[in-house]
C-alpha cells in the first residue's frame, strides 16, 4: 500500500478527482491533504471525502519539520501537488526524492515559473496568440516548473477562445490524464517502497 499526500492551494477539483480516482483501493490511498490556505475550498472537498486535511504557513513549509512530521504520522510515500502555488523546500525535496510531482496548464517550458498559475497562465497563452496549450506533469525541484517533463498532453487553443474557455478544456485534459499518469509512476516503485526504477 503506497500512501499519497496531495498539496492543493485553491479549489481542489484535480485533488477531488484523484481521490475519487484511487477510492477503494487496495495498493494506493489518498491519505492526506494540505494546503497553505485556511479557506481554500480544497478543504470542504476532503472533509466530503473523509480525508484529512490540514493547513500550514508558508514559514513552516519553508522549514520543513512540522509538515515533513505530519508526512511521516501519515506514512506519506508520494506528493501530488495539484494546484499548489508554493515552492518546494528543500527539506520536503530531500525527504521525497524523485516522489513528488506538480502539474501544470500549459506546456512546459513555455508559461511557467513563478507566479504563473491557474486562470493567468490561460490569459498568457491566449495573449500569446498560441494554438495549443495542454498540461504538462513534471518532477518537482528546486525551481519553479522546471523538473523533468514525465507527460505532457495538447489541446487547441480556438480562434477567439477566452482563459475560461481555455481552462476549461484543460481542466478536462487534466482530470482525465492526471490520476492514470500518478498510477502509472507508483506501478515503477520498488515493493517496499524505497526505490524508483528509473
Ligand atoms: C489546475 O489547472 C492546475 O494545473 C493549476 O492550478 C489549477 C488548480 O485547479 N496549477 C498551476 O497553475 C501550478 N502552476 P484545481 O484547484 O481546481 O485543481
Amino acid at each position: 500500500m503506497i500512501r499519497l499526500a496531495l498539496f492543493a492551494s485553491g479549489s481542489g477539483s484535480n485533488a477531488e478527482n484523484i481521490a475519487d480516482y484511487f477510492q477503494n483501493r487496495e495498493d494506493v490511498e489518498v491519505s492526506l491533504i494540505l494546503s497553505n490556505k485556511r479557506d481554500a475550498y480544497v478543504h470542504v472537498r476532503a472533509r466530503r471525502l473523509g480525508i484529512p486535511s490540514c493547513t500550514f504557513s508558508k514559514s513552516e513549509f519553508d522549514e520543513g519539520t512540522a509538515v515533513l512530521e505530519l508526512l511521516r504520522r501519515h506514512d506519506i510515500g508520494f506528493i501530488v501537488l495539484a494546484g499548489f502555488l508554493l515552492k518546494v523546500s528543500h527539506p520536503l525535496l530531500e525527504a521525497y526524492p524523485r516522489r513528488i510531482v506538480n502539474i501544470h496548464p500549459a506546456l512546459l517550458p513555455k508559461h511557467g515559473g513563478k507566479g504563473m498559475y491557474g486562470d493567468r497562465v490561460h490569459r498568457a497563452v491566449v495573449e500569446a496568440g498560441e494554438t495549443e496549450s495542454g498540461i504538462t506533469i513534471h518532477y518537482v525541484n528546486e525551481h519553479y516548473d522546471e523538473g523533468d517533463i514525465i507527460f505532457q498532453a495538447t489541446c487547441e487553443v480556438l480562434p477567439g477562445d477566452t482563459p475560461e474557455e481555455l481552462a476549461g478544456r484543460v481542466h478536462a485534459l487534466e482530470y482525465t490524464h492526471f490520476p492514470r499518469v500518478i498510477e502509472a509512476l507508483l506501478k515503477k516503485i520498488a515493493p517496499r517502497g524505497q526505490q524508483f526504477e528509473f
